[in-house]
């Protein structure tokens, strides 16, 4: 059920008026079926970049992606978008929930999008939002909830079809320490549960020690970051 990723050899860069950017020189990574890793790294070292590619969001200038044995590049448009549907729950650093639906809406939406029965799609949503203390606000729309509830339905809207792969971009970053805290629990049971591949992007590194293996993209570059246990004593 869940997937491994696979990317080598990614070259990203932007053209901003005159000047490009090189964000990604190279980037391998390997993520084996069910492991959780963190990516950690300054802002605007490329975390967001890279995730959008890994989810098939973008397209690298060079190099290669492939999740459970299948290159990105070969899936056109609908087929890329069956699979970002349903293979691939996403939870953007800037939420991006539509702002005409209400919170449940939001949730749902995904359901919709891959033609599951109304009832079971209602059910998981409202199940969701519950679980994420959102329960009572499931009539609010985006701009009734504050940041860190909007977060936490961005979250529920990612898991709504139990994906095999997880792409949460620094998903408590709104979230004050104990929400944020409660809100990585339930991620991090529901990948446990389910099997789910997990890549997380995170500025907490209490939240990157949580996760099976923490990788810090700098320069370009992605490098893994020795775990405590492999620390040589001072
Ligand atoms: N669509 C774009 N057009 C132009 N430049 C971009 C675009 N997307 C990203 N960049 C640039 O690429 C660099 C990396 O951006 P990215 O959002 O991936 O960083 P990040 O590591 O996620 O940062 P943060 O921790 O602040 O979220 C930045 O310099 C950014 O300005
Ligand atoms: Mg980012």
């Amino acid at each position: 059920m869940s997937q491994h990723v696979e990317a080598r050899g990614l070259f990203k860069s932007f053209v901003d008026g005159e000047r490009k950017v090189e964000v990604l020189r190279g980037v391998d990574l390997s993520v084996a079926p069910g492991e959780r890793v963190a990516i950690v790294g300054p802002s605007g070292s490329g975390k967001s970049t890279l995730l959008h590619l890994l989810g098939g969001l973008d397209v690298p200038d060079r190099g290669r992606v492939e999740v459970d044995g299948v290159d990105l590049a070969t899936l056109g448009g609908r087929r890329l978008a069956e699979f970002r549907n349903q293979k691939v729950g996403f939870v953007f650093q800037f939420h991006q929930l539509l702002p005409d639906f209400d919170a449940l809406e939001n949730v749902m939406l995904p359901g919709r999008i891959a033609g599951r029965a109304l009832s079971w799609i209602e059910t998981r949503a409202r199940s969701l939002l519950d679980g994420v203390g959102l329960g009572a606000r499931l009539d609010h729309f985006p701009s009734e909830l504050s940041g860190g509830e909007r977060q936490r339905v961005a979250l529920c809207r990612a898991l709504l079809l139990e994906p095999p792969l997880l792409l949460a971009d620094e998903p408590t970053g709104n979230l004050d320490p104990a929400t944020g805290d409660q809100v990585f629990d339930q991620l991090r049971d529901m990948a446990e549960h389910h099997g789910t591949t997990l890549v997380l992007v995170t500025h907490n590194p209490a939240i990157a020690r949580r996760c099976g293996r923490v990788l810090t993209l700098d320069a370009g570059l992605l490098g893994e970051v020795a775990r405590p246990s492999e620390t040589p004593a001072p």
